[in-house]
């Protein structure tokens, strides 16, 4: 990627990119890392970019509500996404707040989209992160990805959340052999803020 002459133009990259990384099955920006605060230690975990809403300023995950890091958000709203596009060589860190939603029109609305046999991930007997004996993961007898219908699945909805990450700033990183750059947005209220960093 060419180097940024334009603060403006890394901020729209920037955003381009966290747009196609949802929408681009391959994507690097597909898989960011989401990070969490467990009491007072760091925890952190990768998740799939499931939309992107450049206007809103929002990221949306799918996840299961029973996991740990629902709880973690819950206690701790604030997380740090990290993004890295090998071929691009940009490193993106977003900044903001996350918002657990489900059990409600707009959870119920996303999992009307999933075909039935991607709501595996939702389907554990058992909780995420439950201790067993065996490497099985606990699924009900009638869940076979290659039958299941939508009524087989209707009961693991109660599992399903959407994390919602309004950002409010990025940390944004290219690493260029004439010299890398750095930036840094945030959002003021009505439009971003920027500024060049030392990289
Ligand atoms: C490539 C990849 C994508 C993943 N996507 C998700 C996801 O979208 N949602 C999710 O809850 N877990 C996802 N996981 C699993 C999480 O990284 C994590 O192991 C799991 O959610 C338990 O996290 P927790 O114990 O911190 O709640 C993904 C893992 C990998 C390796």
């Amino acid at each position: 990627m060419e180097r940024f002459h334009q603060l403006d133009d890394m901020l729209q990259t920037t955003w381009n990119m966290l747009f196609r990384g949802a929408t681009q099955r391959r994507n690097a920006f597909r898989t960011p890392i989401l990070s969490s605060i467990q009491q007072d230690m760091p925890n952190a975990r990768m998740v799939v970019l499931r939309k992107t809403n450049v206007a809103t300023r929002q990221l949306l995950f799918y996840t299961d509500i029973r996991s740990p890091k629902v709880k973690e958000l819950q206690a701790n709203p604030n997380s740090c996404l990290v993004f890295w596009h090998p071929n691009k060589h940009l490193q993106v860190r977003a900044y903001g707040t996350i918002e657990i939603e489900a059990q409600n029109d707009f959870a119920k609305s996303i999992w009307d989209t999933i075909a039935p046999k991607n709501r595996k991930d939702y389907a554990s007997l058992l909780a995420p992160s439950s201790s067993t004996d065996t490497p099985d993961n606990f699924l009900a007898p009638h869940w076979n990805v290659d039958t299941v219908t939508a009524t087989d699945t209707t009961e693991n909805y109660q599992n399903f959340a959407v994390l919602v990450a309004t950002i409010e700033r990025l940390d944004c990183l290219h690493l260029h052999r004439e010299g890398h750059q750095r930036a840094e947005f945030w959002w003021n209220g009505k439009h971003w803020d920027s500024t060049w960093l030392i990289p």
